[in-house]
């Protein structure tokens, strides 16, 4: 139930795929609205706080989220060999992309050598600062790779949907229902 098998994702990997995909989502929305506000908007020091805040969390979830993948079983991949090969590149390309916007806006964060305020529990330390346009070159990583990581995540989802629409297979059940992993 809480493992993958080769049957099914466990409850752990469906968690952390369904709460990542919101995460990211309303942390993109929020970074396009938040860096538009003005000075005397009451929002101009909240938004990039909270920003920030899901943000590291997230940080360290996918982090978890990518050693969970690597020591555990997965689901057997469907579809015909071509499709199967595409699936596994996307695949990549989104965790690849993910480390890349998080680890990106970590640095233009921490580019003055502050550590983050994540909700006034905790401090995440400022491992890296004061590298040459630190700050400048990563908010552009961060822009480009945020924009690249939703449109492959919009290609992902309508590729989900053509699973259980067109196929009629299992793939996009088995992200849904974490009971599916005790089946043999
Ligand atoms: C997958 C997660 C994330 C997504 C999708 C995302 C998305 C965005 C977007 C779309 C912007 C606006 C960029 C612009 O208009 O130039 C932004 C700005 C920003 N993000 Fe993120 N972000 C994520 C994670 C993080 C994390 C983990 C942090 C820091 C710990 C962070 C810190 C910032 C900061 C400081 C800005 C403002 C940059 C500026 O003013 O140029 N972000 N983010
Ligand atoms: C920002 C949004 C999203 C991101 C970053 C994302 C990321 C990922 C990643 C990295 C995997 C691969 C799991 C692995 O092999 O370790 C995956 C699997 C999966 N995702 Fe998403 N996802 C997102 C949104 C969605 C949406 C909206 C849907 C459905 C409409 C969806 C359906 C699936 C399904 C069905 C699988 C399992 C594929 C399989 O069992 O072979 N994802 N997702």
């Amino acid at each position: 139930m809480w493992r993958n098998t080769r049957s099914g994702w466990g409850l752990v990997s469906i968690a952390l795929h369904w709460l990542s995909a919101l995460a990211i989502v309303g942390l993109f929305a929020l970074g396009w609205w938040m860096t538009d506000l003005g000075y005397y908007d009451g929002w101009y020091n909240l938004a990039p706080w909270w920003h920030r805040s899901v943000g590291v969390l997230l940080l360290v979830a996918t982090l978890l989220r990518v050693v969970w993948r690597l020591v555990l079983p997965v689901p057997v991949a469907r579809g015909p060999r071509l499709e199967r090969i595409a699936a596994h590149l996307g695949h990549i390309g989104l965790y690849v992309l993910m480390l890349v916007v998080l680890v990106s806006g970590y640095l233009i964060s921490t580019a003055d050598g502050r550590g983050i305020d994540v909700f006034g529990w905790f401090e995440a330390p400022a491992l890296i600062s004061d590298l040459p346009n630190q700050a400048t070159l990563a908010g552009t990583i961060h822009w480009y790779s945020a924009l690249a990581l939703i449109i492959l995540a919009v290609g992902h989802a309508l590729a989900a949907l053509k699973h259980h629409l067109v196929d009629r297979n299992d793939v996009l059940l088995r992200m849904l229902d974490p009971t599916r992993s005790r089946r043999r």
